[in-house]
């Protein structure tokens, strides 16, 4: 079966949407209800198939799941008692390694299917392992699966080589039921670090510093279970905030935390977009012109590489030369191809994109390669002079929660078609 957004480019977006949890946030969370000794009740979760598949490995370990509301869980995970995520299900996304954090912090034992490539170059695990050595534990590869045992986790002390959010949370997860203190530095500082350790403290925890880069987390013996909400998802949110720049429209986009958007924020005033702030939402108007600027991608609370995708492609329609640095992900440019299929005039060299402004894009048949780059030409799209055709769609329903229904309520043409698998291979 094929699906695939098909997008009548030209519509302005205006009017509310409302921002779901935030996806790097919950596939933390989710996980990390295995160290409770207790139900915990999860709100705001975005319906997105990360999600889906989180708690299908879930219940597969044993835990019982039960379906509050549409966005609300009550997960119990003390049935779970072999310290093993199934092979066929964790390979299927990268995020599953962070049951190795909680399977390690609650058995002192996890086994988890070595993490997949991904879209955008080499995505190693070797600060998680080291985190993980540093409280003790002992880490190989054995059959695609990552083992990690300890006799007992002990805090230590770790320092990055470089800022990660996985491996941050990853030792966060493993050190919270460890014997005495732990000690992050160089730790990585997004709102979902903080996220984690907010939920892990309502649990019981002892985590001091999220979101700086510091964390001291103090072992404790028992975490019981706990009632908790999700934030908002910035990267959503961003994603919202500049499509409606590309399509000159006038859109409020509510249920978020504007000061987890303040890069996002600046650098769309910068191009020329005005954003005005509420408590919990941002109303985004396209006034005039769009001016270049040039981006450079950095962790948290620099410009996050999340958006950068997005930001692209709304400086192709920006005038004059705008310069784009990937600085976190060796290799996230590949959508720029699919753009280019769309008049997009961009040189790429490494991690750096040339973009010169081009009037407007011009639909046509294009991939989604990664998740924020399927967002990115769903944005185009949007933007664009006729009809345009995206495949792949699957990479944004990953993260994306009913983006073509959000849409469709700003008064965006879009629609999700399938093709089931006879009539293709006749097409083909
Ligand atoms: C998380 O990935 C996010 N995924 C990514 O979002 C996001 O792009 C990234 O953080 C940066 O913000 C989730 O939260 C599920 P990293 P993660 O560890 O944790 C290198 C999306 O679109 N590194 O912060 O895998 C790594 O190669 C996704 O929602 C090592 O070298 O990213 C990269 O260059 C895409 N060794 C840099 O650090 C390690 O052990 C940052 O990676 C770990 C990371």
């Amino acid at each position: 079966m094929l699906e695939k957004y098909v997008i009548q480019g030209g519509c302005k977006l205006t009017g509310e949407v409302n921002i779901s949890g935030a996806k790097n946030a919950v596939v933390a969370i989710l996980p990390a209800t295995i160290l409770a000794n207790g139900p915990c009740v999860i709100d705001n979760i975005p319906d997105i198939s990360d999600v889906d598949i989180i708690t299908k490995i879930l219940k597969e370990m044993g835990a019982d799941i039960q379906v509050i509301n549409k966005s609300t869980l009550r997960i119990d995970t003390r049935n779970i008692k072999v310290p093993e995520v199934p092979y066929e299900l964790a390979k299927h996304m990268r995020a599953s390694y962070y049951f190795l954090g909680a399977l390690l912090g609650k058995f002192n034992s996890a086994s988890v299917a070595m993490p997949g490539g991904c879209d955008f170059g080499v995505r190693p695990i070797d600060q998680h392992l080291k985190g993980f050595e540093a409280l003790g534990a002992h880490c190989k590869l054995d059959q695609g699966m990552i083992i990690v045992d300890a006799e007992k986790l002990v805090g230590g002390d770790i320092c990055f080589e470089m800022v990660t959010v996985g491996a941050t949370i990853n030792v966060m997860l493993a050190a919270v039921k460890a014997q005495g203190l732990t000690v992050i530095e160089n730790a990585a500082k997004e709102p979902h670090i903080v996220d984690l350790a907010n939920f892990l403290n309502s649990m019981g925890a002892n985590i001091m510093g999220a979101g700086t880069d510091v964390i001291k987390i103090r072992g404790v013996d028992i975490l019981h279970g706990t009632e908790y909400s999700v934030i908002p998802d910035q990267i959503e949110a961003g994603t919202y905030m500049v499509a409606a720049a590309a399509t000159k429209g006038d859109v409020l986009i509510k249920n978020v935390i504007p000061k987890h958007l303040e890069s996002i924020t600046s650098k769309l005033q910068k191009i020329g977009v005005e954003v005005t702030e509420y408590d919990d939402s941002v109303r985004v108007r396209y006034v005039d012109e769009l001016v270049r600027t040039n981006v450079k991608t950095r962790p948290h609370p620099g410009f996050p590489t999340d958006m950068q995708p997005q930001m692209a492609v709304l400086l192709c329609l920006a005038k004059g030369t705008s310069i784009v640095t990937e600085g976190v992900w060796e290799n996230r440019f590949k959508y720029i191809d699919e753009l280019r299929r769309m008049g997009a005039d961009v040189s790429v060299d490494g991690r750096v994109a040339i973009i010169e402004g081009i009037e407007k894009f011009v639909g046509a048949p294009v991939k989604a390669v990664d998740l924020r780059a399927g967002a990115a030409m769903v944005i185009a799209g949007l933007a664009a002079e006729g009809t345009t055709e995206i495949e792949d769609i699957y990479h944004v329903e990953r993260g994306y929660e009913h983006i073509e229904d959000k849409l469709r309520s700003l008064g965006a043409n879009i629609k999700k078609i399938t093709i089931p698998d006879n009539v293709i291979g006749k097409v083909l």
